[in-house]
């Protein structure tokens, strides 16, 4: 039995009420609670499907709501945005949110239905954060390497076959997206796209400070900006992960911030990997309004 064979069996992805959850990460009975969860109106939670952009939109919460100081945001107890603005569905973390302080903040990758109720009556608010599945796919590939609490995969085909069919924490890609988008007017929600913040990011931030109320002066605007760049943020421990303990993620794998781009895919798919992945996606997304950037040369 090698390491790996340990580091599965260990780490398992559960079904649960349609959904998966990863044995030892997450407490199905605590993540059945999440639903009935009280919820203030000051309340954030930044939705994603893994890989989409969650420590990114970590880092600007707190700078937005630090007005653009990186040494207030320093100066906190913690010294992980992962701990300042935690997964609602780790376990340990619900009983800590129910007596947090205002304003909590928290991220997720639970599909709808697992999270709490008084959302849909637009109580709290909501960051929908989607990215081209495309590049999703291959960041996963690549975190699944990375992760103490996911399978590594035999290799990239087989990690595509598992993605197409959902066999990956956060399910499919497509019934996430499409689930929450749905219920977008239902509750104060902002959808935004990873793409759109690679293309213009202060427009990003803008529109990301006006919904949680939060008014920036231009130069807390530009630093905000500043401090969530990709190159910034890999220069800052606190934000991209490298003070994660080293049970959870195997360092000397990769990094956490691997690329930060658009159209990383292009250099994994084959040509008979795209055209199913194109197949798939314009099966499954057709009813929907939803509009990906694929290469970051559309947008230079
Ligand atoms: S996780 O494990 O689900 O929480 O991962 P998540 O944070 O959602 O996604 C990780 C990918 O986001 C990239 N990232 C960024 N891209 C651009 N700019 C900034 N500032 C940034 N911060 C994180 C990160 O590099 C991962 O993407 P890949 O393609 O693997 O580089």
């Amino acid at each position: 039995m090698d390491a790996n064979d340990v580091k599965t069996r260990e780490h398992e992805l559960v079904p649960h009420r349609g959904f998966t959850l990863i044995s030892g990460t997450h407490d199905p009975d605590d993540v059945d609670q999440i639903y009935n969860l009280e919820i203030r109106d000051s309340d954030v939670f930044v939705v994603t499907y893994p890989k989409s952009g969650t420590i990114w939109m970590q880092q600007i919460l707190l700078l937005v709501q630090a007005k653009g100081d990186l040494a207030a945001i320093r100066q906190l107890d913690s010294y992980s945005n992962a701990d300042l603005v935690p997964w609602i569905e780790l376990i340990g973390s619900r009983q800590a949110f129910i007596t947090a302080p205002s304003p909590r903040l928290r991220v997720t990758h639970l599909q709808f239905h697992l999270m709490p109720a008084a959302l849909s009556q637009k109580k709290g608010k909501v960051i929908y954060v989607a990215r081209n599945p495309k590049d999703v796919l291959v960041s996963y590939f690549y975190f699944h390497k990375l992760a103490n609490m996911l399978e590594t995969p035999k290799d990239f085909d087989d990690f595509f076959e598992k993605f197409m069919r959902g066999d990956v924490f956060g399910c499919s890609w497509f019934e996430h997206i499409k689930t929450w988008y749905s219920h977008k007017d239902d509750m104060s929600m902002l959808f935004i796209t990873y793409e759109e913040m690679i293309q213009d990011l202060r427009s990003a931030v803008e529109r990301i400070s006006a919904f949680l109320g939060q008014e920036l002066s231009a130069e807390q605007l530009a630093s905000v900006v500043k401090h969530s760049t990709f190159s910034n943020m890999k220069k800052i421990p606190q934000a991209n992960y490298e003070q994660v303990s080293g049970e959870l993620l195997s360092h000397q794998q990769g990094a956490f911030m691997r690329k930060g781009t658009i159209g990383d895919w292009k250099n994994h798919f084959t040509v008979a990997q795209n055209e199913r992945f194109d197949e798939l996606f314009h099966r499954e997304m057709a009813d929907t309004p939803l509009h990906f950037i694929w290469d970051i040369r559309d947008i230079e």
